[in-house]
């Protein structure tokens, strides 16, 4: 039921994400047709403990359906640690006249938010993030742009890669799921695809690329998720995962590649490019969807809910029960992404000599090319090699 007097607050916390923007367009229009005041907090949770705020009415979300980023700014800003931030919080509401709040965010915005909310702070949940990574809803907006994103850099990707028979690893976002990697590889047609959920070995990755070079294809495309790692408590880029950084895996890799393979092996970080520009219109859609429906949520009164998606259904769930564990990577997708790549569930490390028994035959130092010689470049001297 709607109330004429009631004022909205709106905010986007957390990593920027395509879609931001149109989902406070959708709000502010459905705030608005139902003459329901709408305040936008800048820089996320940051701007609700300050009381930084702009009104929301039609003309202030004029064009901003296809713009990237957030008009609000976002930040990582957590009030719980931020000394006196919920009190804070409840004096901002109080003196805005807030009924209640809509925060737009990922897993450590919502959590915040559930927590807020157990304390007595009204407020309704929108799930972003171009992982799409969170519980409770099938698939959050941001995602779809972002895969676009990455598998068009492997089309790209996939050309050069071929002209001079290397091997790219191209790094996609992914701290602790492997959605962007596992769509967006297939979507390119990856010959490996590397996840946080399912460790790896890199003497198989090795061998799918040799085993490539013997069917004559002299170049391969492995996508790896910034979060994947090696298989082995041992390692020591394992030890180092706990904190995940941007492009740290891939390099890894790739000299871990040139050690047992002798093809040349590049490592390409997609990094911001896949959160940054304007949204599909897939998820155009999909976050003006959730933010009609989190207007009339929060109109209704439905706090401590999310909207999300279930199937092709917009829906709600309660915000504990979306918060605080990682939505991983679906394992039907994963056996589809089996068929055309190499995965550590299919891959069997050749079987040890037994006693008594012959042992098992030694590797050659190239096998590939021994196996099945392909057409090299001419070497050409150092000194009159092309730039
Ligand atoms: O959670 C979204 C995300 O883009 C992750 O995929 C990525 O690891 C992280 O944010 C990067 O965060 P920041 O922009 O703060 O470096």
């Amino acid at each position: 039921m709607a109330d004429a007097n009631k004022r909205l607050g709106i905010l986007t916390g957390g990593g920027d994400c395509p879609g931001l923007n149109a989902v406070i367009r959708a709000v502010a229009h459905r705030c608005a047709q139902k003459g329901i005041e709408l305040l936008g907090y800048r820089y996320g949770w940051a701007g609700v403990v300050a009381g930084d705020s702009v009104v929301l009415d039609r003309a202030a979300v004029k064009g901003i359906l296809p713009l990237g980023g957030t008009i609000l700014g976002t930040s990582r800003t957590d009030p719980l640690v931020v000394p006196d931030g919920i009190a804070q919080i409840r004096r901002t509401l109080e003196a805005d006249g807030i009924d209640g709040l809509i925060s737009i965010g990922g897993d450590g915005t919502l959590s915040a938010s559930q927590e807020l909310f157990e304390r007595g702070v009204p407020l309704i949940g929108v799930p972003k993030t171009i992982d799409n990574d969170l519980c409770g809803t099938d698939f959050t907006f941001g995602f779809d742009t972002a895969v676009a994103i990455a598998s068009e850099a492997i089309d790209r990707l996939h050309t050069t890669a071929e002209a001079h028979n290397r091997v790219l690893i191209v790094e996609v976002m992914g701290r602790h799921t492997g959605w962007i990697a596992a769509y967006s590889g297939l979507a390119g047609g990856a010959d490996v695809i590397l996840v946080p959920e399912y460790p790896f070995e890199v003497e198989a990755v090795c061998e799918r690329v040799r085993e490539r070079e013997r069917r004559g294809r002299t170049f391969s495309i492995v996508v790896i998720a910034e979060g994947a790692r090696p298989s082995g408590a041992d390692n020591e880029i394992v030890e180092r995962r706990s904190r995940v950084r941007p492009g740290e895996i891939s390099a890894w890799l790739a000299r871990e590649m040139e050690r047992c393979i002798d093809t040349e092996t590049r490592t390409v970080v997609l990094g911001h490019i896949q959160r940054g520009g304007t949204p599909s219109a897939h998820d155009r859609v999909l976050a003006t969807r959730f933010g009609v429906h989190a207007a009339d949520l929060a109109i209704a009164g439905g706090w401590g809910q999310m909207v999300a998606l279930h199937g092709n259904e917009i829906g709600t769930v309660l915000l504990a029960d979306a918060v605080r564990k990682l939505k991983r990577l679906d394992p039907a997708i994963w056996d589809i992404a089996k068929v055309f790549t190499y995965s550590a569930a299919t891959w069997r490390r050749p079987p040890a000599a037994t006693a008594g028994g012959s042992p098992p035959p030694a590797r050659p130092a190239t096998p590939a090319r021994r196996a099945a010689p392909r057409q090299r470049q001419p070497a050409v001297p150092a000194d009159i090699q092309l730039a």
